[in-house]
């Protein structure tokens, strides 16, 4: 299916994202390059974003899946302590410089799908 808001790619169930738990990863092609992404719900929404700090570009999580903080408030970068929101990516504190990429997605019918945009596809193609 595409329109303006791009293709809409499964993701995973809606019951795969818990509330506050581990994130799900899925690869994407973002600005040619391949990376992983990843989702976590937050407050009962899902949110996706690319996995790559803004600090020093290097995935977030130390512990595969492991985004959130003690709190699980704020979804913080494993290596040096970067803290971002999960509902924005922005960063609130520690050295990251800007917010996390967002990945968009949706969810209908107890499935989640993240949406391609102008320089975020899926890696095969
Ligand atoms: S690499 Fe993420 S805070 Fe430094």
């Amino acid at each position: 299916m595409a329109d303006e808001a791009g293709e809409r790619i499964f993701l995973c169930a809606s019951g795969d994202l818990a509330e506050g738990g581990t994130g799900v990863a899925f690869e994407v092609l973002y600005r040619g390059e391949k990376l992983r992404a990843f989702a976590v719900r937050w407050h009962g929404q899902a949110h996706a974003y690319l996995n790559r700090c803004t600090h020093v570009q290097t995935e977030l999580d130390y512990r595969e899946g492991h985004f959130f903080d003690a709190a699980r408030e704020l979804l913080v970068c494993a290596t040096h302590g970067a803290v971002f929101e999960p509902d924005t990516g922005c960063c609130v504190g520690g050295p990251g410089r800007g917010p996390l990429v967002k990945v968009s997605l949706s969810e209908e019918d107890g499935k989640v799908y993240w949406h391609t945009a102008a320089q975020l596809h899926p890696p095969t193609t």
